[in-house]
């Protein structure tokens, strides 16, 4: 279990899993927990592959305990613009085929900003309007792109930034090429949250796999806050977990310290 932190304790960690499974099962148990105390709790939604485990593990677990999703709520980090919304590698298919339908979470309840090009100049504002009526995200699941990008803040977005459009970066479009036919198909736009409105969840888990992140999260959690590695901003936020992958963790200097701090952690700390 992720250590439970009084409302307003601090926390920064970084566990380091075996692997995407125990990853997996850790941010859906701290997950689980909190909708027990809270049946509407709303969750930042990421797509990619990072988050997958936490989705199949939350998924198995809702399944088998019988445990009430109805109200749950979900925001999604981004969105490519220009694409339609049943195109399968929109963010409104990924989210809904991903996420909502394995869950059983309730359709009407997840937002995914939109990014068709007729409601792309108001898509930012009313995306942070709606944010704003549900309370705001109490756990917000983020990966890393391997050029330190979060949502789709690319590196130089400003730290303070809000739902917006933004040009990707050509490193993303590579990366993110494998779920389109052809490299050319993937969009240069999206709308993604801002480093603002992430830094404004109540609570953030960071999930890093593999040895093509170690760079991103050696600056993400190591190296200076700077907007030329958006992820680096976590180090602002005053409730983050990182799991990682000993791969991916391989750059952090101080990895000997994160492990013992985890493996000795005393009960009165996981308060
Ligand atoms: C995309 C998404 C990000 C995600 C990143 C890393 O660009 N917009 O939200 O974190 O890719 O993806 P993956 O987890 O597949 O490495």
């Amino acid at each position: 279990m992720i250590p439970r932190v009084k409302e307003r304790a601090a926390l920064a960690q970084v566990v380091v899993v075996e692997g995407p499974p125990e990853a997996g099962a850790l941010a859906a148990e701290t997950i689980l927990l909190a909708l027990q105390v809270k049946p509407n709790l709303v969750l930042g939604l990421a797509t990619g592959s990072s988050p997958q485990p936490v989705y199949s593990e939350l998924a198995s677990s809702i399944r088998n305990q019988h445990i009430d999703v109805s109200h749950v709520r979900g925001f999604a980090l981004d969105e490519y613009v220009g694409l339609s919304p049943d195109h399968p590698a929109s963010y409104h298919s990924t989210i809904h085929r991903e996420v909502v339908v394995p869950l059983g979470l309730d359709p009407d309840l997840v937002l995914v900003p939109r990014g068709n090009i007729t409601e792309v100049s108001h898509a930012g504002e009313d995306f942070e309007e709606r944010l704003s009526q549900s309370g705001g995200v109490d756990i917000q699941l983020l990966g890393v792109g391997s050029n330190g990008h979060v949502g789709f803040n690319e590196p130089g977005s400003s730290l303070a930034s809000l739902t917006r459009v933004k040009t990707l970066a050509e490193q993303t479009r590579r990366d993110n090429a494998r779920f389109f036919d052809s490299p050319e198909e993937v969009p240069t736009h999206c709308v993604t949250q801002g480093i603002g409105t992430i830094l404004r969840a109540k609570r953030i888990i960071l999930l890093a796999f593999g040895a093509s992140k170690a760079q991103a999260l050696s600056r993400a959690v190591e190296g200076p806050i700077t907007s030329s590695c958006p992820a680096s901003a976590i180090q602002l936020h005053p409730r983050v977990t990182v799991l990682a992958d000993l791969e991916a963790a391989s750059q952090l200097t101080q990895l000997d310290y994160y492990q013992r701090a985890w493996r000795s952690k005393p009960e009165w700390q996981r308060l």
